[in-house]
Parts: C-alpha cells; sequence; structure tokens
C-alpha cells in the first residue's frame, strides 16, 4: 500500500486493457457533442472607413452580409456588432462582425482605441458575469468575446501610422491580432515586400504582440510556421466574378488586367482564409479563453480581492476572502458615514455662526435706526415746541392787535357820535345858517 505525504499525489499506474473497452470514442464523441452544440466566431474588423472590410468579409465567408457604408463623419469611434448564422454541411456557425465605424475618421484620434478596449472588455464581463452566477448556463450561452481582430492596414504609405501602432499596442493583451495590408492591389510587388518588411519590424521595435500561428501542433506545425513569415497578409477583396480563361472567378477587373482574389501570385487571401478559418479557427477561440479571457479574469478577480494564496502560502478561501472583503466594506461604510455626520456637524455649526452673525448684525442695524429714529423724534419735538411757541407769540401779537384794533374801531365810532352830536349842534346853528343863511 502506497503512503501518501502531505497532498502529494499518488502516480497512476499504467494497466493493459484485456480487450476493447470503449472509450477510444471519445474524440468522436466530442466532435458529435460540438456539432451538435454548433460554434460562436466573432471577428472585430479595425480599419480606416472605405479600407476594404466588408468586401474582405462578404469574400472571406463567401456571402453577402448586410452592410452599411461608414459616413465619415463620426464624432467618435462606434462598435457595431451584427451576428448571422450560417451553414456548412451539417456544422452551424455563429458569426459575429464588429465593424469599428469611424475608425481614424477624427480630428485628435488619441482616444480612438478606447471605445475598440472598453467593447472588447466588456464581452470578457459580461462573460465573467455569466461565470459567477450562482445558475449559470454557458452551455448555451451566445458567447461574444471576441476571437479575432483583423486589423487593416493602408497600402498607401511607407510604414504604420502612429495610429496603427497605439491601437494594436492597447489591444494586443485583449485580443488575437492578425495584421492585414488591404487594397493589396494597389501596391506593387516590390513595393509590397519591403512594407511588409518594415511593418514587421516597426510591431517588433514597439512590442505589438501579433497572433502567431500555432506550432505546437504537428498537424499544422509546418503551414503555420510558413504562414507566420508571411504576416502581414496582403489582401485583395471582391464579390465580383470575372471570366478569366472558361473559369469565373472572383476577381477586380482593370483596364490593364484582372486581379484575381484566390490566386496566390496576386495576393495573401487564400492564406489569410486558410489560416483564420481552415487551420486555426479553434485556435483563435481557445486563446481567447486561455490567454486573454484568463488574464482579463485574473486581473479582475484580484481587483476584487481575491487571490490563490496568501503570504504564508495557505490555500485561497473563497468564505475568508469575502468575510474579509465584507468587513473591508463594512469599515469602509462606517468611515464613510461618519464623515458624512461630522460634514453635516460642521456645516451645521457653520451655519449657525453666519445666522448669528447675520442676527448681530440686523441688530446694530436695529440700533442704529433706533437711534436716528430718536433723534429725529427729539428734532420734530424741538421744532413742534418752537412752532407752538411761535404761534403763542404770534397770537400774543394777534390779540394784542385786535385789541388795538378793536380799541381804534371803539374810538373811531365814539368819533363820529361825538360828531353827530357836535354836528347836530353845528346842524342846529346850520340849519339855523341854513334857515337863516341860505
Ligand atoms: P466602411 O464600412 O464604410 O468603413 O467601408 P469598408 O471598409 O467596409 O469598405 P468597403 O468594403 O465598403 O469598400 C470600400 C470601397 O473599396 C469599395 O468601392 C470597394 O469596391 C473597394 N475595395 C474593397 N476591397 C478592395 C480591394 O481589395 N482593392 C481595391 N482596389 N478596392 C477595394
Ligand atoms: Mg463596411
Amino acid at each position: 500500500m502506497e503512503l501518501l505525504c502531505g497532498n502529494a499525489e499518488p502516480e497512476p499506474r499504467n494497466l493493459s486493457l484485456g480487450g476493447h473497452v470503449g472509450f477510444d470514442s471519445l474524440p468522436d464523441q466530442l466532435v458529435s457533442k460540438s456539432v451538435t452544440q454548433g460554434f460562436s466566431f466573432n471577428i472585430l474588423c479595425v480599419g480606416e472607413t472605405g479600407i476594404g472590410k466588408s468586401t474582405l468579409m462578404n469574400t472571406l465567408f463567401n456571402t453577402t452580409f448586410e452592410t452599411e457604408e461608414a459616413s465619415h463623419h463620426e464624432e467618435c469611434v462606434r462598435l457595431r456588432p451584427q451576428t448571422y448564422d450560417l451553414q456548412e454541411s451539417n456544422v452551424h456557425l455563429k458569426l459575429t462582425i464588429v465593424d469599428a465605424v469611424g475608425f481614424g475618421d477624427q480630428i485628435n484620434k488619441d482616444d480612438s482605441y478606447r471605445p475598440i478596449v472598453d467593447y472588447i472588455d466588456t464581452q470578457f464581463e459580461n462573460y465573467l458575469q455569466e461565470e459567477l452566477k450562482i445558475r449559470r448556463s454557458l452551455f448555451d450561452y451566445h458567447d461574444t468575446r471576441i476571437h479575432v481582430c483583423l486589423y487593416f492596414i493602408t497600402p498607401t504609405g511607407h510604414s504604420l501610422k502612429s495610429l496603427d501602432l497605439v491601437t494594436m499596442k492597447k489591444l494586443d493583451s485583449k485580443v488575437n491580432i492578425i495584421p492585414i495590408i488591404a487594397k493589396a492591389d494597389t501596391i506593387s510587388k516590390s513595393e509590397l515586400h519591403k512594407f511588409k518588411i518594415k511593418i514587421m519590424g516597426e510591431l517588433v521595435s514597439n512590442g505589438v504582440q501579433i497572433y502567431q500561428f500555432p506550432t505546437d501542433d504537428e498537424a499544422v506545425a509546418e503551414i503555420n510556421a510558413v504562414m507566420n513569415a508571411h504576416l502581414p497578409f496582403a489582401v485583395v477583396g471582391s464579390t465580383e466574378e470575372v471570366k478569366v480563361g472558361n473559369k469565373l472567378v472572383r476577381a477586380r477587373q482593370y483596364p490593364w488586367g484582372v486581379v484575381q482574389v484566390e490566386n496566390e501570385n496576386h495576393c495573401d487571401f487564400v492564406k489569410l482564409r486558410e489560416m483564420l478559418i481552415r487551420v486555426n479557427m479553434e485556435d483563435l477561440r481557445e486563446q481567447t479563453h486561455s490567454r486573454h479571457y484568463e488574464l482579463y479574469r485574473r486581473c479582475k478577480l484580484e481587483e476584487m480581492g481575491f487571490q490563490d494564496s496568501d503570504g504564508d502560502s495557505q490555500p485561497f478561501s473563497l468564505q475568508e476572502t469575502y468575510e474579509a472583503k465584507r468587513k473591508e466594506f463594512l469599515s469602509e461604510l462606517q468611515r464613510k458615514e461618519e464623515e458624512m455626520r461630522q460634514m453635516f456637524v460642521n456645516k451645521v455649526k457653520e451655519t449657525e455662526l453666519e445666522l448669528k452673525e447675520k442676527e448681530r448684525e440686523l441688530h446694530e442695524k436695529f440700533e442704529h435706526l433706533k437711534r436716528i429714529h430718536q433723534e429725529e423724534k427729539r428734532k420734530v419735538e424741538e421744532k413742534r415746541r418752537e412752532l407752538e411757541e411761535e404761534t403763542n407769540a404770534f397770537n400774543c401779537r394777534k390779540a394784542a392787535m385786535e385789541a388795538l384794533q378793536s380799541q381804534a374801531l371803539h374810538a373811531t365810532s365814539q368819533q363820529p357820535l361825538r360828531k353827530d352830536k357836535d354836528k347836530k349842534k353845528v346842524g342846529g346853528w346850520s340849519s339855523i345858517y341854513s334857515v337863516t343863511i341860505p
């Protein structure tokens, strides 16, 4: 009997089977289950407006997706996802094509990468939320995480633009990037060769990690290694069919000749289709889950306070982390509450002081007004007294005057009487006179 030391797991022993058991059918079961379940694949197309994104998607999947031409007047980059159900033989593919509409059209391109990064993160977050649910249904969950980003490089130029470098740098830890030179029919063969070398040199010197076709699976190691050397693929897209010889092929026709999309001497379209769809689609899906999503999940959980082991390498306990987080949250809440209470008390004190100050000012104003009022009242009183005195004096004078007047009047009224008397006397005389002296 083996003795187990600590947590060390016992080595499994090799046993041979006596006959056919049947678990060699597991891969078939897996395939059958996957086929029933269907697959999802999400492509993000990043490139300037009108660079040929939609045409290339139509050419790659040999169909016509619903597309709208983007205007050159978008205020900021906007992500537009569209999902389609495709079927080939008995395999169902839920394909989502996400267009970065308006990319490269803004005057200030500093933040052009941000909506793209946010979109990718949101898809990771949605998946994480589903994983963390008590009742999760990852089996039929519509996985919208971006499996590949086709980065369209403009063929007219000497090298990558800084917008390309910045965007790819921001995306490379979140998504598998496959750079492609779009509209490769507009660049000559020798120039294309130099352009490819230049681009790869710039990506390396700026530390941009692009997706490398895996070389660990023997079945595809060789082709993938060869294809890695052809990056970035120079592609031409077209859904137009042109007769070449006695065959109809997808091509672009020019006055001087025909560029055949699927002719490897003309462009790398076939290489791209081979690598993206026929050989490495599953690896792209897997890399998204095991590398990019894993990184997002790890950072997010660490940010939330979860960790695999503490300083003493004790095993991670969800319960303990939860309790610690809860305590931290409660003490933070308490601190905030205390802070707010203190703020409230201070505010009340401040207001109280302000009110007191206002009251004091009002009181002072009132006292001042009272003083003015009293002064005014005193003055009015004085004036009234003066006026009264004047009135009295006037009345006295008036009375004196009246007395005088009445005296005078009396005097004058006595005079005619006397005069009359005198007159009468004189009249007597005068009548005598009048008689006597007519
Ligand atoms: P938006 O969605 O509006 O940003 O444009 P897009 O990037 O989807 O470009 P689209 O596929 O609509 O193509 C724009 C123009 O470029 C069309 O006139 C296409 O015919 C042309 N075009 C597409 N692919 C190629 C190509 O490989 N070579 C050349 N020369 N022209 C192309
Ligand atoms: Mg388009």
